[in-house]
């Protein structure tokens, strides 16, 4: 009997936290203040979503979990980079995350910077170190879906137009977009490089699995916003109620917190829908989408 959806999550994400504390240079390695704190920014917190979403389509290719872990492994770095960045006075000035001080309150600013870089750098060095593909022309494609989603077309960008968006009304159409390229271009990403390190799909499945990640992409950050305005710092493990306080726009200020939480059911709607020519082998991803827009924290 396959075993279930919680039992399934538990041992990706105790398996992703060997793997990184593995792949993570050792705190007294040096520079070790640097890789202390990369550590502190990666390890032992979070839902671990990126690399759940790249063992289920992994599972959906019939990747082996070896090349996932590395895989997932990527992703998550530059996922930790990111929210080390998102924290820092310049940014969103966050004092709290996963529970803890965020990285530069625990070490300094400079040093979350340095995080930053480091981490993707790493995450890149995986991706070049490792064989996760069969065709060499594959695992190169999923070194470009990394670094376009990381960029300024992707994460980057979207922090950009986040920054600047900071105090203004936004309109639906906009507040997608800034949510497609800030949260969902990595998350897609993870279920790009999961699908990758497997045989290859039919057309009519890759195009599902692609939807499916853009939908779950925006929905994640949908919730996002929701829960900043409902869920508890407590519960969240990060400062609650910051988004309305610091003048973001969001789908809670555009639509109301009710209208939000539709849009993001709308979303996991179509994410499951997209998945049906890829039948039984997305049971996870299937699973995953429902966790990702009915989550509590
Ligand atoms: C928070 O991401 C930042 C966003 C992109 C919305 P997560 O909610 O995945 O954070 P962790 O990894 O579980 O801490
Ligand atoms: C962050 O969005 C997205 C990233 C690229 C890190 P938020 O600023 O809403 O994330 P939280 O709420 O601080 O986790
Ligand atoms: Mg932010
Ligand atoms: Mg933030
Ligand atoms: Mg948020």
């Amino acid at each position: 009997m396959e075993r279930d959806f919680a039992s399934w999550m538990g041992s990706v994400q105790a398996r992703m936290e060997d793997v990184l504390t593995r792949l993570l240079p050792g705190a007294s390695v040096a520079p070790a203040r640097l890789h202390a704190a990369m550590r502190y920014a990666t390890l032992e917190g979070g839902k671990r979503v990126r690399p759940l979403l790249c063992f289920a389509a992994g599972e959906a290719s019939g990747a082996m979990p070896e090349r996932l872990e590395i895989a997932a492994a990527a992703v998550e770095m530059i996922h930790a980079y990111s929210l080390a960045h998102d924290d820092l006075p310049c940014m969103d000035n966050d004092i709290l995350r996963r529970g803890k001080p965020t990285v530069h309150v625990e070490f300094d600013e400079a040093t979350a910077l340095l995080v930053g870089d480091a981490l993707q750098a790493l995450a890149f060095h995986l991706l070049a170190e490792h064989r996760l593909a069969d065709a060499p022309a594959t695992q190169l494609e999923m070194v470009a879906t990394l670094a376009l989603a990381a960029g300024s077309r992707g994460m980057a960008g979207g922090q950009s137009i986040d920054l600047e968006a900071t105090g203004k009304m936004l309109a639906v159409p906009e507040l997608e977009a800034m949510h497609i390229r800030k949260t969902g271009a990595l998350i897609r990403a993870a279920v790009v490089l999961g699908a990758g390190c497997g045989g290859p799909l039919a057309a009519a499945a890759r195009a599902g699995l692609d939807r499916y990640a853009k939908c779950v992409g925006l929905a994640f950050q949908v919730v996002d916003d929701v829960l900043d305005a409902e869920a508890s710092t407590a519960t969240l493990g990060k400062t609650a109620g910051k988004d309305s306080k610091q003048g973001k726009p969001t789908f809670v200020s555009a639509l109301g917190a009710a209208h939000a939480r539709e849009f993001a059911e709308d979303l996991r709607q179509d994410a499951l829908a997209a998945l049906a020519p890829l039948g039984e082998r997305a049971r996870r991803l299937r699973e995953l989408a429902d966790f990702i827009v009915l989550r509590k924290f």
